[in-house]
C-alpha cells in the first residue's frame, strides 16, 4: 500500500444526482477520504446566516470570511469543516440552508475562500494514511482539482431527483438550485471536457459505483 499512487477522483453533478452515495461507497472501496464540498458550502451558509448577514450585503460577507477560521475534522473517512472548532451539525441540511446555499455559492469570495481549504483536504488524505482522495461539488473537476485521476460527471432526470430527496425526507428546490449554480458567473455546474458523464437517471447506485469503479481499478492495477 506504501508504494500505491495517490490518487485524485474528483465527482460533480447536481443536487440529488447520486454525487455521496457513490463518493462514500469509493470512498470504502478504495480507502480514500470523503470530502463533500457541498457541506463546506452549507456550513458557511449556516454560520453567515447564524450572524444574520444576506447573501445580498456584500460588505458583511467579505468582513465575516476574513475573521472565520476553518479546520478539518476527520471523522471515519469523512473530512468534515470546522469553523471555528466546532463541526456543524444537522442544521446544515435545513429547509433555511437549502433556500440560501446556492446565493452564498455565487458569490466569487466565498469560492475563493474556499478554493485553497478544498485543495488542502489533498494534505489531510495525506497526512492520515489515506490512499487519495474522493470530492464531490459542482466544480471539482473544472477548478479545485482538474488534474484529478478520474473526473466523472453525474446527472439525472429532475423528476427522480426530487423523488430520491423526498426519499431522504427532505425538502428541497432541485431546479431552483441547479438554475442557480449552473448559471453563476464563477464556477458553474457543468461537465468539464474529459471527465467521464454518467446519466443515473435509471441506474442503482451499485451500478453507478460498478463503472466508477472498474476505471478506477483498472488504473491502480499492477
Ligand atoms: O451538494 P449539495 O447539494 O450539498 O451542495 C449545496 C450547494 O453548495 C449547491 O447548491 C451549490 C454549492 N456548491 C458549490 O457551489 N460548489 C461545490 N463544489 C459544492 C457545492
Amino acid at each position: 500500500m506504501a508504494s500505491s499512487p495517490f490518487i485524485i477522483v474528483a465527482i460533480d453533478g447536481g443536487a440529488a444526482s447520486g454525487k455521496s452515495s457513490s463518493s462514500r461507497t469509493l470512498s470504502e472501496r478504495f480507502h480514500l477520504l470523503h470530502v463533500d464540498t457541498g457541506s463546506f458550502y452549507r456550513a458557511v451558509t449556516a454560520e453567515l446566516l447564524r450572524r444574520a448577514i444576506p447573501a445580498g450585503d456584500l460588505e458583511a460577507v467579505r468582513r465575516a470570511l476574513a475573521e472565520i477560521t476553518f479546520g478539518t475534522r476527520v471523522q471515519g473517512r469523512s473530512a468534515q469543516m470546522e469553523i471555528g472548532g466546532r463541526v456543524a451539525g444537522e442544521e446544515i441540511r435545513s429547509r433555511e440552508v437549502n433556500g440560501h446555499v446556492s446565493h452564498f455559492a455565487a458569490i466569487p469570495e466565498v469560492r475563493t475562500a474556499l478554493l485553497a481549504y478544498q485543495r488542502g483536504q489533498a494534505d489531510v488524505a495525506r497526512a492520515q494514511q489515506f490512499r487519495g482522495l474522493v470530492m464531490e461539488g459542482r466544480d471539482i473537476g473544472s477548478v479545485i482539482f482538474p488534474d484529478a485521476d478520474f473526473r466523472f460527471f453525474l446527472h439525472a432526470d429532475p423528476e427522480e431527483r426530487a423523488r430520491r430527496r423526498a426519499n431522504e425526507g427532505q425538502q428541497d428546490s432541485i431546479a431552483e438550485r441547479d438554475r442557480l449554480d449552473s448559471s453563476r458567473k464563477t464556477a458553474p455546474l457543468a461537465c468539464p471536457a474529459g471527465a467521464v458523464s454518467i446519466d443515473s437517471t435509471h441506474l442503482d447506485l451499485p451500478a453507478v459505483v460498478d463503472v466508477m469503479g472498474k476505471l478506477i481499478a483498472a488504473k491502480l492495477a499492477p
